[in-house]
């Protein structure tokens, strides 16, 4: 297609769809993409590959509208081709802080005009945060007139849908609404006054295969339902998409939880709307930076969705699983997010401690998952069978155990050791009564290694890099 055919083809859409069409959502992309290049960036438009492939904007009538305080951003701006002005919310689930305190129970919303309408709590804040400064923004540019374009991301993309509810009450006209791989913002009620009040505004929630976000907080009749009809991308690459309904079981909703991902999340059309325009050379989000470091390690996917999933659910229950808990919980975010930026995020075991809050936000408190077996530790991770083997059983035999270890760590599976209470350990570097992991068995030699890693509080002094090398008779 000719340049300009394709750009009168984009104006067309722009000005006459009601149905989903991608040419106008790779647009508004490019406006959600320009908001990741940051302040300065989207303010200057300096914002790389968006100049060209997002509408055309007045530079002069951009501003950007963010709060410290929730992380939350977003960009608002007049559109000079199509006419109108646009506000395009960030994702926030890029950060470590939103992930882990994502507050996921029902608060009040509107109930002036929206009377039941409850709405998630974290990501609600958030939206709250920046409010006044979008409303106001779009009252500075001369916008209550205008038709609106809207796009957000993730987290972005729930607040998006309160921001438009708002919008459409003040009476504002909203042209394209595009909520890409939107989180369930709200309970049924809300659902239905925002459509009530959309009527045939062209509004569309994408959902793109596996992606874990668009499951959260977790769905039921009672709790958290989407509000918008779903465009579903069925596969992870390509363009192959489905129109579906708004809680539709043969699109998004055809997974299992142990099937979701992280992977599809930052994805619209094969383009990455969470990132700035090709030429720039980002920082990756800490999230990303925590999947990256994660995989390195190769942490199974199942394991990575088990975690974002143990807090989505807990987060159901959240009075429950944070009571009491929360000041410290915020704390340890606050030292953790410190931590990974002193160290440039190449801590090495940076999951761990996420995975440790997870766990211990998913039983209630650090307190409770304080101290157990390994194997009862494993089975309530994996949903795997486990075994324990004790070197004091009658009839253990230490080359047997060997021969095991070696095709254990071959066939990939996790495993632990406790030691008991005896002081002789301490000349082998290891402390009583506590666990480690087992993390590579090897033969070199003629000697046999079990590799380990510390626990919490392990012995110091023969620590190398968090990791140490034991012989296998000395284990044993
Ligand atoms: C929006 O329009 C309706 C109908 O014209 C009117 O009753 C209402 O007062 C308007 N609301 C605002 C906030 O201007």
């Amino acid at each position: 297609m000719s340049g300009r055919r394709r750009a009168l083809c984009l104006l067309g859409c722009f000005t006459c769809s009601v149905a989903y069409d991608e040419e106008v959502g790779l647009a508004m992309a490019y406006l959600e993409k320009a908001v990741y290049c940051g302040e300065r960036r989207f303010t200057e438009w300096d914002v790389g590959e968006s100049v060209a492939k997002a509408p055309k904007v007045d530079v002069k009538q951009l501003r950007w509208v963010a709060s410290p305080n929730t992380q939350a951003a977003a960009g608002v701006g007049k559109m000079l081709e199509p006419k109108g002005c646009f506000v395009a919310v960030r994702g926030t689930f890029g950060t470590i802080s939103s992930l882990l305190d994502a507050a996921f129970w029902l608060t009040d919303f509107e109930q002036g005009v929206c009377p039941g309408c409850q709405v998630v709590q974290g990501f609600h804040l958030a939206y709250l945060s920046i409010k006044d400064g979008l409303f106001r923004a779009l009252q500075d540019f001369g916008c209550q007139q205008e038709p609106l374009y809207l796009v957000g991301h993730s987290q972005g993309a729930a607040s998006l849908s309160y921001f438009m509810f708002d919008a459409l009450v003040k009476n504002y006209t909203v042209q394209h609404m595009y909520a890409l791989e939107s989180p369930r913002p709200g309970n049924a009620l809300f659902g239905q006054a925002l459509r009530a009040l959309l009527g045939s505004t062209d509004a569309w929630r994408v959902a793109h295969y596996q992606d874990i976000v668009v499951h959260l907080p977790p769905r039921g009749p009672e709790l958290f339902q989407h509000a918008l009809p779903e465009i579903y991308y069925e596969a992870r690459k390509g363009r192959e998409f489905k129109k579906c309904g708004i809680e539709d079981g043969s699109c998004s909703n055809r997974w299992w939880p142990w099937q979701l991902k992280a992977e599809d999340h930052d994805w619209y059309a094969d383009l990455n709307p969470c990132s700035c325009g090709a030429k720039s050379a980002e920082e990756p989000q800490v999230f990303e930076r925590f999947l990256r470091e994660a995989r390195r390690f190769a942490v199974p996917e199942a394991m990575l969705s088990t975690i974002i999933l143990i807090f989505a659910l807990c987060g159901r229950h959240g009075a429950r699983c944070c009571r009491g808990f929360h000041q410290r919980q915020a704390l340890l975010t606050q030292e953790f997010d410190a931590a990974t930026q002193s160290l440039g995020a190449d801590g090495q075991q940076l999951w761990t401690p996420l995975l440790e809050k997870a766990y211990a936000k998913a039983h209630g408190s650090y307190r409770a998952i304080s101290g157990g077996e390994i194997a009862e530790a494993l089975l309530d991770l994996t949903g795997c069978p486990t075994e324990s083997i004790d070197f004091d059983e009658p009839g253990f035999d230490p080359q047997e155990l060997w021969e095991r270890l070696v095709d254990f760590k071959a066939k990939g599976f996790p495993m632990g050791c406790a030691t008991a209470g005896n002081p002789e350990l301490r000349e082998v570097g290891l402390c009583g009564n506590h666990a480690y992991s087992v993390l590579d068995v090897r033969e070199l030699y003629d000697q046999r290694f079990i590799g380990r890693e510390f626990g919490y509080g392990g012995a110091q002094q023969q620590q190398e890099a968090g990791k140490f090398w034991l012989s296998g008779r000395e284990a044993a």
